[in-house]
């Protein structure tokens, strides 16, 4: 039987190169590997805990399906869909909620940013927000979540409601592992200090930006004292994080990199390196581009997704109302 994976993306703003060299790109290498079985799905529900117009949400789930689509997820080789259409999601993370420690909770890196971010909004929802994650996880026994580097914290919590669960009413949840990428914390292009983040536009480099963008953006990047291009996160951290992108976006070796970049100045590395990735994701914008023009793709692809996740969770769930002995 193959291994079951699964993870998730928050539609919330624009996706950028991060979520892409530390998310879903390695979604699409795992789905086409053909060692797992695969799910990935919108998490609208974690998404309502940031500040929102209702018809701006409407939007973002569906560039996110689109994204999804176009960066070569296939609803024919994976379970594509969205948070919402299973409630399930909801009712697990309502019972984990009651095995939950608060204090693990407040110290959730996720939540302390955030927190700090918007003081304005720190609402429960942002609290509880990894038992949710937790349930979505747990709900499809799988063995391991495809994440970047901030949600570690996430699946550590989610383990321990698992085994917690299992010691108070019998094994019922596997323990999900984290997959990381080579890039498991992309930083930002402005700021090497500062990991890529929606919540700092500035430092991104976005998905959708056209390649006039991309390669105006990567000029203005910032590097490090001295011309040397290395990889020394310590020393030289701008230039190692520009060097890791380059090997992701373009397959080439670091080392390789090195070599090739050895007493070459910056503008030509930076010259090159933005043309590798305006290349990595001119299909990806090309067949985003298309797949706009089709209106029913994203409604048949979640449609579908709901279908085959439905069935696995609603058995998972009346499993857990038996074991916890207080539903029928
Ligand atoms: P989010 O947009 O917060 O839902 O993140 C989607 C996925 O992208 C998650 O798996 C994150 O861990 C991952 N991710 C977000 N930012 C970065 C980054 N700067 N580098 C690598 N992965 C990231
Ligand atoms: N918390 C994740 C993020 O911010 C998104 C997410 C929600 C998720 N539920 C998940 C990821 C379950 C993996 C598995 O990126």
């Amino acid at each position: 039987m193959k291994l079951r994976l699964i993870s998730g993306i928050q539609p919330t703003g624009k996706l950028h190169i991060g979520n892409y060299v530390g998310a879903l790109k390695n979604f699409v290498d795992l789905q086409n590997a053909g060692k797992f079985e695969t799910l990935f799905f919108i998490a609208d529900l974690h998404s309502m805990t940031e500040g929102f117009e209702p018809k701006e949400k409407t939007k973002q789930i569906e560039d996110v399906a689109l994204s999804y689509l176009a960066a070569g997820l296939n609803p024919k080789k994976s379970t594509i869909f969205l948070q919402s259409d299973i409630p399930a999601h909801a009712e697990l993370a309502w019972i984990l909620g009651t095995i939950t420690p608060f204090g693990e909770l407040g110290r959730m890196t996720q939540f302390k940013d955030k927190s700090e971010v918007s003081p304005g909004n720190i609402n429960v929802g942002l609290f509880t927000y990894p038992i949710l994650m937790a349930a979505d996880i747990i709900l499809y026994d799988v063995k391991f979540v495809p994440v970047g580097d901030d949600q570690v914290q996430h699946l550590e919590l989610t383990r321990t409601l698992a085994r917690k669960f299992n010691a108070r009413f019998g094994k019922t949840f596997a323990e999900p592992q984290p997959l990381l990428t080579k890039i498991p914390r992309l930083m930002s292009i402005d700021d090497p200090l500062k990991k890529m983040s929606k919540s700092r536009p500035e430092g991104c480099i976005f998905l959708d930006d056209e390649p006039r963008v991309i390669r105006e953006k990567i000029k203005r990047a910032v590097t490090d004292s001295g011309r040397e291009i290395v990889c020394d996160p310590v020393n030289k951290p701008a230039v190692s994080n520009l060097l890791l992108l380059f090997s992701s976006v373009s397959g080439v070796p670091i080392d390789e990199l090195e070599r090739r970049y050895s007493g070459r100045g910056y503008a030509e590395f930076k010259s090159d390196l933005a043309e590798a990735v305006v290349s990595e994701l001119a299909p990806f914008q090309k067949k985003k581009r298309e797949l706009k023009k089709k209106k029913d793709a994203v409604k048949t692809m979640l449609a579908a997704g709901k279908k085959k996740a439905e069935k696995i969770a609603e058995k998972k769930l009346a499993e857990i109302r038996r074991k916890t002995g207080i539903f029928r």
